[in-house]
């Protein structure tokens, strides 16, 4: 059952948080290339919007990590180890710069776009900065997750 599991968070980690690592990088350079080329033309959002859309639906995938994570501790009967808690502790934060930063900018970003307003680099550059943060904490995760500081079960 704890194999099952763990096979099931493991898969959920590298099928849902991967694609949204990489949509949620090339998203920043993706609006600068588009509204460079709006300066020519209408402007063609059609990657810009896939990267977003990409970010969301992965995103809401992505639950499943902390769910099988939370039952594989649970079967496993880690759940009050500081490796697992300090874990649980960074994706949280992880979510939380996903969700209250890097897509609410990421569609901001897309209406600015769309209405042919001027894009500031700034306002890339600040999303780059969140995107950044998030992919930091959730690969802190992955090695907590692998070295398990602390933790007697197991390599
Ligand atoms: C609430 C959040 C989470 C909980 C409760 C949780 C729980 C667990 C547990 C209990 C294990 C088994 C460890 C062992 O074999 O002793 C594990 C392994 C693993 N987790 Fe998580 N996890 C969470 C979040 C994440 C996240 C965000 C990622 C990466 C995106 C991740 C990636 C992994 C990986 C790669 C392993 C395999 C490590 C190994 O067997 O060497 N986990 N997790």
């Amino acid at each position: 059952m704890t194999k099952i599991l763990l096979t099931l968070h493991v898969l959920a980690a590298i099928v849902a948080v991967g694609p949204v690592t990489v949509a949620a990088s090339m998203f920043p350079p993706a609006a600068r290339n588009a509204h460079a080329a709006a300066a020519e033309g209408p402007a063609d959002l059609g990657t810009v919007r896939l990267l977003h859309r990409i970010c969301r639906v992965y995103a809401t995938m992505g639950l499943a990590v902390p769910v099988f994570g939370f039952a594989t501790a649970a079967v496993m009967g880690v759940l009050d180890s500081g490796w697992l808690t300090a874990s649980i502790a960074l994706t949280a934060a992880a979510a939380g710069v996903l969700v209250a930063f890097v897509l609410p900018r990421q569609g901001e970003l897309l209406e600015s776009l769309g209405a042919s307003k001027a894009l500031e680099r700034s306002d890339t550059v600040q999303l780059a900065m969140f995107t950044g943060v998030f992919n930091l904490l959730w690969a802190t995760v992955t090695i907590l997750m692998i070295v398990r500081p602390g933790s007697t079960t197991g390599a």
